[in-house]
């Protein structure tokens, strides 16, 4: 069973994707880490994001992995931990920008679906539910108010001793909306299929439960 969760920039897909997958015992992938791990790789070997042949053969170099081991799902860029550096201001700086790169999406999507084969999923991202699984079983479509995101955001970098104000989060949130929504390739969209879920005036514990929900209905239906 597949469970596309797709959406706007942190709106808390992530934390509600881990404790559904927890709850119904599937496996959390994180597709927002690979680009965000792309990026790093790309940031740390001085890429040109306009010459493909750099992109291309640094693709070649890349090898991403999930530790799924004691119950983490930490991202591994060449074996290396990198969850840690991939939420930082710079790699939100520049991921979307990376994700507009149809090599880069083609060659993540290829490992988003072979790492799903013959498991129970939950993967969030922007395009599951539009293109890596078309055929998903649930497709929710998280979005919440703008302001509400950054100070949720906020939040987050204050608590790992990041410097942040609300505004710079909030420009980098609404730019990446604009990118995500507005690239060629995969844009982010609601899939004709998807349940909308708007979590501005939702508790974490009310949305955990409505996806429970849905997810048990759905699986009902099958028996
Ligand atoms: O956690 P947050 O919502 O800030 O973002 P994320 O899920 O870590 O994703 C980071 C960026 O990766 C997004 O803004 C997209 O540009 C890109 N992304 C994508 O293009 N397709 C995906 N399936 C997942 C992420």
């Amino acid at each position: 069973m597949i469970i596309a969760i797709d959406g706007y920039s942190a709106c808390g897909k992530s934390t509600m994707a881990k404790a559904l997958a927890s709850e119904i015992g599937a496996v959390y992938i994180d597709t927002g880490a690979m680009y965000r791990a792309v990026t790093l790789y790309f940031i740390r070997n001085d890429i040109n994001l306009e010459d493909m042949e750099a992109v291309s053969s640094a693709l070649e170099n890349i090898v991403i992995s999930f530790d799924h081991s004691k119950g983490l799902n930490e991202c591994l860029l060449n074996g290396e931990n990198i969850e840690s550096l991939i939420r930082t201001k710079e790699v939100s700086g520049l991921v979307s920008e990376v994700a507009t790169i149809s090599l880069v999406r083609k060659k993540l999507v290829e490992i988003q679906r072979a790492m799903s084969d013959h498991l129970d999923v939950v993967m969030d991202g922007r395009d599951i539910g539009t293109v890596v699984f078309p055929d998903a079983k649930v497709k929710l479509f998280i979005t919440a108010d703008p302001l509400i995101r950054a100070e949720r955001r906020l939040k987050e970098y204050k608590k790992k001793g990041v410097e942040a104000n609300i505004t710079e989060v909030l420009e980098n949130l609404k730019k990446r909306d604009y990118i995500d929504s507005n690239r060629k390739d995969s844009p982010l969209k609601v899939a004709d299929d998807a349940i909308v879920i708007d979590n501005s005036k939702l508790t974490r514990e009310e949305q955990l439960e409505k996806v429970i929900d849905i997810v048990r209905r759905s699986q009902e239906e099958d028996h």
